[in-house]
């Protein structure tokens, strides 16, 4: 534990918060509105800064504006309708105090209103090993009702450009997840929000980035990234009203939950009166989109926003795609059996497991029911966590916690436990009858911690959960627990409170379980789960090792994905197995040594039923696995380069926009750049294509490197009559300079190899 500074007060009216490379300059002068004067590079000196006619600090750049203090043109980023019904503050400067700490520097900037009794604490923690700086807020009163939160964002920043910035951010659906989407900002309010309630990262995600020099490109230009640290409904605001730039909000949406914060009531803890916004991530570079997502793959990994970030993570074969719900005990032992054979680490055995009274067959049932299936697994999960023991390989399982169905146990003893409004019809979603538990309720939080702890204690050989959300939070408007709900924080107990605190009290109580869940479990792998990427965002990953990128295994379409989801996360996190061919989604046909390749490229797994593989893709995945153990340090914790773009399937309002390519290209350098993994992916292969030549990145321009070629393709031995180890391509144990590697670039043979279609290729680097 690095150790905490005390908190100084700051009488200085110029504050600078500062990572490595950058800098946020705010004028908190006692008395008046806190501004901010400056976010960037650290070229700018306070001469240049007050000099500028960019922004002043007259109020017309608050660093948080709120309704009452800004001119009512423009957006506020915090608004409150305090008990007598006056729905203004004026907030000025009370207090300024700042904290060093080994890691990062903290600011807190206490506001306080002119006229009631509500003070604003305007959070910056600037970390000192990447340039990333988090911005949070926390709203107090000490009114004698309640008061409400109309709109509450967690951070805000003006941006003086003119009109040439871009917006990118990832849109999707599910099995189509982080869709890269470019686009120019124009005037006009753009908002990107996602009101799913329970998971946020399917449709718009909570991330994006501003390139400030015109279209976005890769490696050079100043980019803003962004990343707001929350599960649940958020909104993303990009107001460009007039002439005076871009303002920028990010925090929770407030539709149907505009947040009803108690009056204080003695000895609560948190406490009842205070509400504290999710954070908010911030990053600048001058590298491009590349410097941004180096930043908050960094991040994640080092600040505590990847739950053991430093951490590689094992190779494993889970059973979801091979056998669906069709779990037997043979059956499991069969996969444990191929993984292993495969070199592989881990297993685990996804949904279909549970369920006594109700069986789970298909999707209709049982969720809750948290008891082994003793038709499917005679001998219970200690059967299968031995025979995991005895191949020497890990033993993980699927779970569902926040769920239910209609047609369960759990359902038929505590109907209130789940959502819904009485007298209404409810809406049911996966199966035709799934519903989300209630995690307000602290009962069913207890429910959910004891299952996951008892799950752990009795099969003390489980190492990994894969925690699934396949729900999102309809039947809003009772709370059936609002009765007995003295211990619920904040000791609201009218039901209207409850509803419109639950969009936002549901992820406060699936964090204190998760909370609860990691203090007596730290080394439990969890990954994050919601029918594919649902729930990909920093609110989460800080409790979770990894999480599923989507369920579309497609390994071409897996390109598109991976690559709009590295804009944000780091590899150790993704989650990419190898499918099977024809893929059941797509039909698509595609060659066992691109399926590998794809899948190599974050923290490989299988997913598919190894009894239905030909001898070509058995062999194929043995060296895959080998291979990508031996690289997996520089693949799941290197920095990466993005080289060549996949070709968009997003319309683009620009001719700027990147480039179409046939080739998808990208590599991970180690910090000391003396190693890198390159992976070349061939998206379309027509004969005579013109050959495309790929620029690395990264590299230390000094250093000789040699390549050598990684997950050779299989060859048929016609000697042996078998499938036999392959021939490298003509790269292989060339030595190049890093100067040579990053300026010229290299022809890939990828487009050269017509005897199959989705050639790909992997180089190593040393
Ligand atoms: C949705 C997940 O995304 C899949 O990987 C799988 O676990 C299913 N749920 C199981 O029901």
């Amino acid at each position: 534990m690095a150790c905490m500074g005390l908190l100084s007060p700051v009488h200085a009216a110029v504050l600078t918060v500062e990572t490595p490379n950058t800098q946020l300059i705010l004028d908190a002068t006692e008395g008046q509105q806190l501004a901010l004067l400056y976010y960037g590079d650290k070229s700018a000196t306070l001469d240049d800064i007050a000099n500028s006619q960019q922004l002043t600090t007259n109020g017309q750049s608050p660093a948080y504006p709120a309704f009452g203090d800004i001119d009512m043109i423009h957006l506020p980023a915090l608004q409150v309708q305090h008990a007598d019904g006056d729905l203004s503050l004026n907030l000025r400067v009370a207090q300024v105090e700042q904290q060093q700490n080994v890691n990062y520097q903290l600011s807190i900037i206490n506001l306080r209103d002119k006229l009631q009794p509500v003070t604003v604490r305007v959070y910056y923690k600037a970390w000192k090993n990447v340039d990333i700086i988090e911005t949070w807020t926390e709203i107090e009163h000490q009114e004698k009702s309640p008061i409400t939160l109309k709109r509450f964002d967690s951070g805000y920043l003006h941006i003086g450009e003119g009109d040439n910035v871009w917006l990118t951010h990832l849109h999707g659906d599910w099995a189509a997840e982080a869709v890269v989407t470019h686009e120019p900002l124009t005037r006009g309010l753009k908002v990107i929000r996602n009101t799913d309630g329970a998971r946020n990262a399917h449709l718009d995600a909570p991330e994006l980035m501003l390139s400030l020099d015109g279209a976005p490109e890769e490696n050079t230009g100043r980019v803003i990234g962004a990343a707001l640290c929350w599960n649940g409904n958020f909104e993303l605001r990009l107001n460009a009203p007039n002439n005076s730039g871009i303002h920028f909000y990010a925090g929770i949406d407030p539709q149907s939950s505009e947040y009803i914060l108690a009056p204080t009531a003695n000895g609560q803890k948190p406490k009842a009166n205070t509400f504290t916004t999710p954070h908010l991530a911030l990053t600048y570079s001058t590298s491009g989109m590349g410097g941004v997502s180096r930043a908050f793959h960094r991040w994640a990994r080092t600040c505590g926003y990847l739950h053991n970030g430093n951490g590689t993570r094992d190779v494993l074969l889970n059973s979801w795609e091979g056998i669906y719900f069709d779990i037997t005990e043979q059956r499991i032992i069969d996969m444990m059996n191929d993984i292993a054979a495969f070199g592989g680490e881990l297993f685990v055995m996804d949904d279909g497991w549970f369920g006594d009274k109700y069986p789970r067959n298909d999707d209709s049932s049982s969720l809750g029911d948290w008891v082994v299936d003793t038709r499917k697994l005679p001998n219970g999960l200690q059967a299968l966590t031995e025979a995991a023991k005895e191949r020497h390989i890990k033993f993980g399982i699927w779970i569902e916690p926040e769920a239910v169905n209609t047609v369960s146990e759990l359902y038929e003893q505590h109907p209130d436990w789940a959502l819904q409004v009485p007298g209404r019809e409810l809406k049911l979603g996966r199966g035709g009858t799934q519903l989300v538990l209630d995690m307000t309720n602290p009962k069913v939080q207890d429910f959910v911690f004891n299952m996951v702890d008892e799950l752990l204690t009795r099969n003390p050989y489980i190492s990994y959960i894969k925690w699934d959300a396949n729900a999102s939070i309809q039947n809003l408007g009772h709370i059936l627990t609002a009765q007995r709900s003295n211990s619920r924080k904040g000791g609201l107990t009218s039901n209207s409170a409850a509803v419109n605190n639950l969009y936002i009290d549901y992820h406060l109580g699936l964090l204190a379980v998760l909370e609860r869940i990691r203090a007596k479990y730290p080394d439990i792998v969890i990954q994050n789960c919601a029918s594919g990427g649902g729930r990909a965002n920093y609110g989460l990953m800080p409790y979770f090792d990894e999480f599923w990128v989507s369920d579309n295994n497609d390994a071409l379409q897996r390109v598109f994905i991976q690559w709009g989801t590295s804009y944000f996360f780091p590899s150790n996190a993704m989650a990419q197995h190898i499918g099977g061919s024809p893929y059941q989604m797509t039909n698509r046909v595609i060659p066992i040594k691109f399926r590998c390749d794809v899948a190599m490229s974050g923290r490989l797994g299988i997913e598919l039923q190894p009894k239905h593989m030909t001898d070509e893709e058995r062999l194929q995945c043995t060296i895959a696995l080998a291979d990508y153990k031996a690289l997996r340090p520089i693949i799941q914790l290197g920095n990466l380069y993005r080289l060549n773009a996949p070709q968009s399937y997003q319309p683009v309002s620009s001719q700027s926009a990147p480039a179409k390519q046939d080739v998808a290209a990208l590599m991970y350098v180690t910090d000391d750049k003396k190693e890198a993994v390159v992976f070349a992916y061939s998206l379309s292969n027509f004969m005579k294509q013109a050959p495309q030549r790929i620029r690395f990145a990264g590299l230390d321009p000094e250093k000789v490197y040699t390549l050598e070629e990684k997950n050779i393709r299989v060859q048929y031995n016609h000697t042996k009559n078998a499938w036999d180890a392959g021939e490298p391509c003509s790269l292989h144990g060339k030595q190049f300079t890093g100067a040579y590697l990053m300026s010229a670039g290299l022809i890939l043979p990828l487009c050269t190899e017509y005897t199959q279609d989705f050639p790909s290729r992997i180089f190593y680097l040393k």
